[in-house]
């Protein structure tokens, strides 16, 4: 939510800012500005719109360039998305400019002080205040580093901020607290980032920030302090992918390119966690196995796509070590106040790392002294920063913000988990582990096989094109498969789109049914349970009956589906747990080809952002 660059170094700071937010556009695109510190003093740019809207904006009128700038690409919060209040916002004199993500609490009082002190603020924003604080600190303390801590202990909220100041010529000064910020070292430059992205054109050296930390650039280095001035530790790291992985790579869309790389993103998650006997090995989970014996509940909070990875993993974690298991949507877990203690594990999946409402989960989670285990796909994020363990999923950067292949990495990562706690409860044997992490071998062949097959499902999607809804059933691990397609219908093709436990629909959503209404049903494997798989072939033939067309997933071989299914697509015969790994993909497909047929934005669907940094 909001992306954030800062630069000091020799290169031409505007370009190295564009190109930045052209990396992070997928955090928010509802207007994009810059500020460049130049001849002495400050200029900036910013339009509401894409990020193209700026650039244009800076043809038609040029910055003076320099080696010092910021940027920002917007999610809005307060404040329509206008020119007036993009980012940067700058103090009445226009000597500070200052870029923010995340919401400043505390913003309306704040305000109210600055205008009895004559401070004339003029957006909409909780952000403008800061520029006007960090002015009037700045005249009384010389230093931008020391007026940003001093600004961030009055305020309230989550935040990283990122200023210059025309009379602090080469240096770039930024903060955050519950908000991500990274720092890039290169040769003679530093970067600032709301991630490694931004910079990994330049370097693949970087520093994590902690909470409550400012940051200060200069030619000659960064120093990190916390609030109060404290020099802080600092935690340095190498990017292990490059800049060609945050590429398209020909694909049209990201996501495109995100869904065709699944295979080696579920093989690259099982890599290393695997010895040469075929066991299970997860060093990096760093709670002791006699912990995990005493464990008496699983619970997985997580939001939208990584909660429909929690809903599967449920019946994984169920089956494979009999431990009662709860999925949380995040944003709802800490409201009810749950009943944890220390013999309760709590699993927070994130792909980003950084969002809001997980990370607000697990802080009160842990405040109960539950166990906080971390899957997640984002290095040195927050969400693992915070948590007892962690559980990296390999997937490489996702961009698009429709979650594909994160999706496909959490679901090996949480039967991983499923699997490392049987072994260690000694509800699985070694060989019954053993078993599994082959058939888990065999997964991304799986994907590649589905992903060759897919003309008939992008066919079928552009023709129904001119369609208002679809509905998604399923039944078993299927039922959370069809939450995750309707999620990506919704989201991607602004349809209505349903996900319905098959078995429910003569409870009430049977009432939707009506002619050549478009049901997607994903049909249980039939190595599962055969009862199961009967009674989904029963609601095929319900919903038939009441004139639904009907688009049918199932194995192949599956013959008994065949006579009610208008549409078939068919996926590779998977041991029944880890089917969905393969039933999702088709749609993800269909999902990504009917927005495409419907014109709209595909990697920046409307009002959304890929982290949501925001409660
Ligand atoms: O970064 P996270 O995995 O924590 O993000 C959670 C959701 O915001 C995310 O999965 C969202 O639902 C996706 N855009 C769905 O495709």
């Amino acid at each position: 939510m909001c992306g954030i660059v800062g630069y000091v170094g020799g290169q031409s700071a505007l370009d190295v800012v564009i190109a930045g937010l052209k990396r992070l556009e997928y955090r928010g695109y509802d207007s994009a500005g810059v500020a460049v510190l130049a001849d002495g003093g400050l200029a900036t740019a910013k339009k509401a719109g894409k990020l193209v809207n700026l650039e244009k904006e800076l043809k038609d009128r040029p910055l003076p360039d320099g080696f010092s700038a910021i940027g920002h690409t917007r999610w809005a919060t307060h404040g329509a998305p206008t020119d007036l209040n993009a980012h940067p916002h700058l103090d009445n004199a226009g000597r500070v400019a200052v870029v923010h993500n995340g919401i400043i609490e505390n913003f309306a009082v704040l305000r109210a002080e600055l205008a009895t002190r004559g401070h004339e603020l003029v957006s909409e924003t909780d952000t403008e205040v800061v520029g006007h604080l960090l002015a009037e600190s700045f005249s009384s303390c010389g230093d931008l580093a020391d007026a940003m801590r001093q600004v961030c202990r009055r305020l309230e909220g989550a935040f990283t901020l990122v200023a210059v100041h025309s009379d602090a010529p080469d240096v770039v000064v930024g903060a955050r607290r519950n908000s991500p910020l990274v720092v890039g070292v290169g040769e003679g430059e530093f970067f600032l980032a709301s991630d490694v992205t931004a910079f990994i054109d330049h370097t693949r050296s970087a520093i994590e920030l902690g909470q409550d930390q400012v940051v200060e650039l200069r030619l000659g280095g960064v120093t990190v302090t916390d609030f109060a001035g404290a020099a802080a530790e600092v935690r340095s790291y190498h990017v292990d992918w490059d800049a060609s992985a945050a590429e398209k790579g020909g694909y049209d869309y990201f996501m495109l390119k995100e869904i065709a790389e699944q295979p080696k993103a579920v093989a690259d998650t099982l890599l290393g966690r695997i010895d040469t006997t075929g066991a299970l090995r997860l060093d990096e989970i760093r709670i002791p196995a006699s912990v995990l014996r005493e464990v008496t509940k699983v619970v997985l909070v997580a939001c939208g796509t990584a909660f429909h990875a929690g809903l599967i993993a449920k019946y994984a974690i169920e089956h494979w070590t009999r431990i009662p298991c709860e999925v949380e949507l995040a944003s709802e877990f800490r409201y009810r106040d749950p009943i944890l203690d220390e013999r309760t594990l709590v699993i927070a999946i994130s792909q980003s790392g950084e969002t809001m409402d997980t990370l607000m989960a697990l802080r009160h989670a842990r405040e109960q002294g539950a166990r906080v285990l971390a899957i997640c796909n984002t290095n040195g994020s927050t969400i693992p920063r915070e948590s007892d363990a962690v559980l990296y999923t390999h997937a490489g950067p996702e961009v698009a913000v429709a979650s594909t292949k994160a999706f496909l990495t959490q679901l090996v990562a949480c039967y991983l988990v499923a699997l490392y706690l049987g072994q260690a409860r000694g509800t699985q044997t070694a060989d019954e582990v053993r078993t599994v992490i082959r058939e888990l071998a065999d997964v991304p062949d799986a994907v590649g096989r589905v992903l060759q097959t897919m003309g008939p499902v992008r066919e079928l999607a552009r023709s129904l094109a001119q369609k208002d809804t679809v509905l998604f059933l399923g039944r078993h691990m299927g039922y959370p498969v069809a939450l995750e397609g309707a999620l990506k219908l919704k989201e991607l093709a602004y349809m209505h789109a349903e996900g319905f436990a098959a078995g429910e629909l003569k409870h009430g959503p049977i009432a939707l049914i009506e002619e050549d209404l478009p049901v997607v049903v994903v049909v249980p494997s039939l190595r599962g349970q055969p009862i199961l798989h009967d009674k989904i072939v029963s609601n095929i033939q319900e919903i038939r009956a009441r004139g639904a067309r009907t688009i049918v997933i199932a194995e192949e071989g599956d013959g008994t589906v065949e006579p009610y299914a208008d549409h078939l697509i068919r996926i590779p015969v998977t041991p029944a747990l880890l089917q969905p790994m393969v039933t999702t993909v088709p749609l993800q497909v269909f999902a990504c080809e009917l927005a495409t047929a419907r014109g709209n934005e595909v990697d920046q669907p409307r009002n959304l952002a890929k982290s949501v940094t925001v409660e």
